[in-house]
């Protein structure tokens, strides 16, 4: 197959995470004969110092026109104090607004031998293996009134859905829980928000076109706390921007390190396939970030974005292979392993995907 991906590297450990995910790239295109177009495109920070915005117009128009969007990570705190739309973060909430990725895929789960790296007991972590379905184009996020008072003495954030909103996600986790444990937990805060009362009832609705799928709602506090209790209760949960956003933060210390988990943002264009974590400014530029994170955003770039289902399955043995032959970044180490830096984890992935005769 031929493909156009656009890579978007972004800040802080986002080049080194992508030039890992690139050389993944390429001995997939090797062993698969494939012929990626790979073409490097700037957003966020790197985007502001060169004295464009965080979202060029070039970088916009080459994602839509793209069969896939690879991105790295984007934020800086030297930019703190710049007006919200001004700041790198703005440049990929518009990415993924200009986009319509909806729908956000996260799975989290422990890869074998990777116990000893979570936060949690090994008895209350084994069979964990979730996907958390995060509503990304609606919510606090992007809802109107926004702002704060000049005099900085109060600010406003708007959280809204529409039933239509609520509708499209809530699908994508029923037919998420479909093709895995059918079993769909959906996450809201019915007993507050109005939004919640409206996304209870219209999952609720749905519910009946997936008999199979047997349905539970939870609130989130709760939903956090069981997360920490019993992760391996969950399969799908699916739920709004800003929760998903704080759960996947803490499914990715469950499993052993935020550094693992990749994602997949869909709409009906293009995608985009980026790692859970963010750009990670105080460990950038030395080489000891976690590439996993990207390397498997690569693979669910590979399954959702191209359809290449055997190429994502390669690289997710590798990567697994990996980690079951003892190699640590820095983030998975603990006791007496000796951490190994990002450049060596991939070659490490890269040497057991090029071998394995699958
Ligand atoms: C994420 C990140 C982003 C988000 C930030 C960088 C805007 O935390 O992808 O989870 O909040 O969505
Ligand atoms: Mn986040």
């Amino acid at each position: 197959m031929k493909a156009t991906l656009a890579i978007l590297p972004g800040d802080g450990i986002g080049p080194e995470t992508i030039k890992a995910a690139t050389e993944v790239l390429r001995v997939i295109e090797t062993r698969f004969r494939h012929s990626f177009e790979l073409k490097n495109w700037p957003i966020g920070a790197n985007s502001l110092r060169s004295g464009q915005s965080a979202l060029p117009a070039e970088t916009l128009s080459a994602c839509l026109s793209a069969d896939a969007v690879l991105l790295g990570a984007v934020g800086d705190p030297e930019f703190d104090t710049l007006p919200r739309a001004e700041r790198p973060e703005a440049g990929l909430l518009g990415l993924r607004q200009a986009l319509g990725t909806y729908a956000n895929l996260r799975p989290a789960r422990v890869w074998p031998g990777l116990e000893q790296s979570s936060s949690l007991r090994t008895d209350r972590l084994a069979g964990t293996d979730l996907l958390i379905v995060r509503e990304l184009t609606g919510g606090l996020y992007f809802g109107q009134p926004r702002g704060i008072e000049q005099d900085r003495t109060s600010a406003i954030n708007t959280l809204c859905y529409s039933r239509n909103e609520i509708e499209r996600i809530a699908r994508i986790g029923f037919e998420a829980a479909q093709r895995r444990q059918q079993r769909l937990t959906s996450v809201d805060k019915a007993n507050v928000l109005e939004t919640s009362e409206l996304w209870r009832s219209v999952v609720i609705e749905l519910s009946t076109s997936y008999p199979d799928v047997s349905l539970e709602h939870m609130y989130v506090d709760a939903c956090a706390m069981s997360l920490v209790l019993e992760p391996s209760r969950f399969d799908v949960i699916v739920t709004e921007n800003l929760f998903g956003d704080i759960l996947s933060d803490e499914a990715g210390a469950i499993v052993g390190s935020l550094g693992l988990l990749p994602s997949a943002s869909l709409g009906n264009g293009t995608g985009i396939f980026e790692p859970v974590h963010g750009s990670a400014p105080t460990i950038a530029g030395k080489n000891i970030a976690n590439p996993i994170g990207t390397i498997a955003s690569t693979a669910m770039l590979l399954r959702h974005g191209l359809g290449a289902e055997e190429e994502a399955l390669a690289i997710e043995r590798a990567v697994e292979q990996t980690l079951a032959d003892g190699f640590r970044t820095v983030d998975l180490a603990h006791g007496d392993t000796a951490p190994v830096s990002c450049s060596k984890m991939t070659e490490a992935i890269i040497e057991r995907l090029a071998n394995c005769d699958s």
